[in-house]
């Protein structure tokens, strides 16, 4: 008896894991979002003068050369490195609940510094242990993987609205909702 209830209840438990692997919106769209945000603070924290070479040279009207150079924060390897350990920002993250709308997305309730340590308004989270900011860090890595290419040359060209054109444009995880409530 005991077993016949054990197996039963794996059953379900691997029946839900499965439907949470197959892509849950709310999960992947929130995890798209958030990547953009948070390499969008990243860059806005390095000092927009540090440059680095990129190798090659330019010509100036004058006929000079000078060395051919791109803002650090929006280099390639830089922005590598920032991809490397976004989705552990992913913990700083829970789900939350519009008061209004009563829609579910996952934002940042960690204050940054730079908010001056302001926490945000914690009754409308939905804090579920650590399972929750698991699964947007695993829907984080899976985006990561797949749009890596896209994500860099977004960066790289200073885009506007990066996260509407990555999570809309060239993905599709977000298909409806946070967009329509203009979010970003
Ligand atoms: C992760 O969050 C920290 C704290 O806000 C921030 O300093 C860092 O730039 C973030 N990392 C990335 C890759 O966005």
């Amino acid at each position: 008896m005991a077993a016949w209830i054990g197996l039963i209840l794996m059953a379900i438990a691997i029946f839900s894991k499965g439907a949470e692997g197959r892509r849950d919106e709310v999960l992947y769209c929130s995890a798209c979002v958030a990547i953009a945000d948070e390499l969008s603070y990243s860059i806005s924290q390095i000092d927009p003068k540090k440059t680095v070479n990129v190798g090659g040279f330019r010509l100036n009207p004058d006929g000079s050369m000078t060395e051919k150079t791109v803002p650090l924060a929006r280099s390639e390897t830089h922005l590598s490195e920032l991809l490397d350990g976004v989705c552990n920002n992913m913990s700083d993250y829970a789900l939350y609940e519009d008061p209004d709308t009563k829609e579910h997305s996952y934002k940042r309730f960690a204050p940054r510094s730079s908010d001056g340590g302001n926490f945000p308004d914690f009754k409308n989270f939905k804090f579920a242990g650590p399972e929750g900011s698991d699964s947007l860090k695993f829907a984080c890595e899976t985006i990561v993987e797949e749009l890596e290419e896209d994500i860099i040359s977004l960066f790289t060209r200073e885009e506007q609205h990066v996260a509407l054109k990555l999570c809309s444009e060239v993905s599709g995880h977000c298909k409806s909702s946070v967009f329509q409530h203009g979010e970003l």
